[in-house]
């Protein structure tokens, strides 16, 4: 898939009282892309995106937005920017129109049409005259979501928006996400210190540990590659199947294997053949945990604090 990133950061470090933080991070962000920012507590995520938003110093390095370089046109890269950093400050005493109102008199160019576009996007209709004090957190981040979008960015950065939502909120949140990628072609990069979170979430996973990117690696393609077949006898169906040259691996009363789809057909042709009973094949959904423990030889992931 070529095509043209819409953020580039290039050798991004920060160093504070001589200590490296963030060492030399560049990573490109595409339009429509959800691209999760996955590591554990103290890896870097909120110095990143600090810098990445003007809102701290960089050491070194820089951040390009469509074409502009935040060190040589500030204003004019942010404007292409939405943020929701920590809690999004909002009005309590005022409804949540009034707030979208007053946010959208910053920006140039934002009309009432506007407005209730995001309102909608972003599911808020029956609630939005109503006070923000009286919304819940799940409707505060969404608010926060629909505030960042109104001057129609296109990069929007999340810095641990779901912190605190309940599951059900995580799961709305994700979804309200997944439309304004495809609806808006936003790039999205969206932090957590959550696999599981991040794997349901993004397109793609830049992994951060102690200060430095340490893999970024796409979702879909991850989890469509390996195939689990139940088949009788499970250890005759292996046997055969790394035969043909297949990658497997013995599980319950199958094997998973490492194939195309496409391969799929031959593979059943070949254990019928042969006179196996094939139960089920499905897609196996290898966890990204799974792909973490492989890559660090031991899932230190979420142990290893930057200390
Ligand atoms: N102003 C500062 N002075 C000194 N150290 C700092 C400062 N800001 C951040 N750090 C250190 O930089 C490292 C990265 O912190 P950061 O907040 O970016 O991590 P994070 O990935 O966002 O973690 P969390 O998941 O807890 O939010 C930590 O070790 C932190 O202690
Ligand atoms: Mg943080």
């Amino acid at each position: 898939m070529e095509r043209t990133p819409i953020v580039e950061l290039k050798n991004l470090s920060k160093t504070i009282h001589g200590k490296k933080i963030i060492d030399d991070v560049s990573l490109l962000l595409y339009p429509g892309q959800i691209t999760g920012f996955l590591g554990p507590n103290g890896a870097g995520k909120t110095t990143t995106i600090r810098m990445m938003v003007g809102l701290m110093k960089k050491s070194g390095g820089d951040v390009v937005i469509d074409g502009q370089t935040l060190s040589a046109d500030f204003e004019e890269a942010m404007s292409k920017v939405g943020v929701i950093v920590e809690n999004p400050e909002m009005y309590k005493f005022m409804t949540g129109y009034k707030n979208l109102l007053h946010f959208a008199r910053m920006h140039k160019g934002v009309t009432k049409e506007r407005i209730d576009e995001v309102v909608r996007q972003v599911g808020m209709q029956n609630r939005i005259h109503e006070k923000v004090g009286t919304y819940s957190l799940g409707m505060r981040q969404r608010l926060g979501l629909a505030q960042a979008l109104l001057h129609r960015p296109k990069f929007l950065i999340l810095d641990e928006p779901t912190n605190g939502l309940d599951p059900a909120g995580i799961r709305e949140f994700r979804q309200y996400l997944r439309m304004i990628a495809e609806t808006e072609g936003v790039s999205v990069f969206v932090s957590s210190h959550m696999l599981s979170e991040i794997e349901l979430m993004c397109d793609r996973i830049a992994v951060i540990q102690n200060g430095k990117l340490v893999d970024i690696r796409d979702v879909r393609e991850t989890r469509e590659s390996h195939y689990y077949i139940e088949a009788a006898p499970a250890e005759k169906a292996a046997v055969l199947l790394r035969t043909a040259g297949f990658e497997t691996e013995p599980l319950e009363s199958g094997v998973v294997i490492q194939a195309e789809k496409a391969q799929i057909p031959a593979v059943v042709q070949e254990l019928s053949a042969e006179g196996l009973d094939i139960f089920a094949i499905q897609p196996h959904r290898r966890t990204l945990e799974d792909e973490f423990l492989e890559l660090t030889g031991g899932g230190q992931l979420a142990e290893t604090a930057a200390k």
